[in-house]
């Protein structure tokens, strides 16, 4: 039996072996690409547990100098680095924490008015910290204070004094101010 020229081209043109392997090859591609982006996608969510977002907050524990380097008044130089303000009086030394009692907003200190003054709803606070205009519900509350061995000051911000309406008022308490 003799081929004709019609069914020599025809099997020319489909050769028997590319047709059925070339969709098994992309299907193989596609489990293959699919496997790995999944262990991919999976090892970057293991990889990212090793590096937490870390929130770098100011020490809360530092010294500030002695009681000597600061004169009566405010002094507002901490606040930056340690959101505090160093208030020495004629009898002791304490610090207020610059944060507003009624939302948290950092009051302002005017030195022409002798108030702290809050510019998110205009609290305002006299050179003690209290509180006497606006919504702030009590004064702002006063860090922990010691005198350590080499006499300078130690500030703890984690330690805070309050006072609060209808409740004992912590201002006197021990660690609240210095002697001075
Ligand atoms: S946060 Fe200070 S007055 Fe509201």
């Amino acid at each position: 039996m003799t081929e004709t020229p019609e069914k020599k081209a025809a099997a020319a043109a489909s050769p028997k072996d590319s047709k059925p392997v070339e969709p098994v090859k992309l299907r193989r591609r596609i489990i293959w690409a699919t496997i790995w982006s999944f262990v991919g996608v999976n090892f970057l969510m293991i990889m990212r547990f090793f590096f937490p977002r870390t929130l770098f907050e100011p020490k809360t524990i530092f010294t500030i100098g002695t009681a000597g380097d600061f004169g009566l008044g405010v002094e507002t130089k901490f606040q930056q680095d340690y959101r505090i303000w160093v208030v020495k009086k004629a009898d002791r030394l304490f610090v207020i924490y610059a944060r507003c009692t009624h939302l948290g907003c950092t009051p302002d200190w005017k030195p022409s008015e002798n108030k702290f003054k809050c510019p998110c709803h205009g609290s305002g606070y006299d050179s003690d910290g209290v509180n006497f205009e606006g919504p702030a519900p009590r004064p702002m509350d006063r860090a922990y204070v010691e005198m350590n061995a080499q006499g300078q000051v130690v500030v703890d911000t984690a330690r805070l004094f309050l006072c609060e309406k209808g409740k004992r008022c912590q201002f006197d308490d021990p660690g609240a101010f210095i002697p001075v």
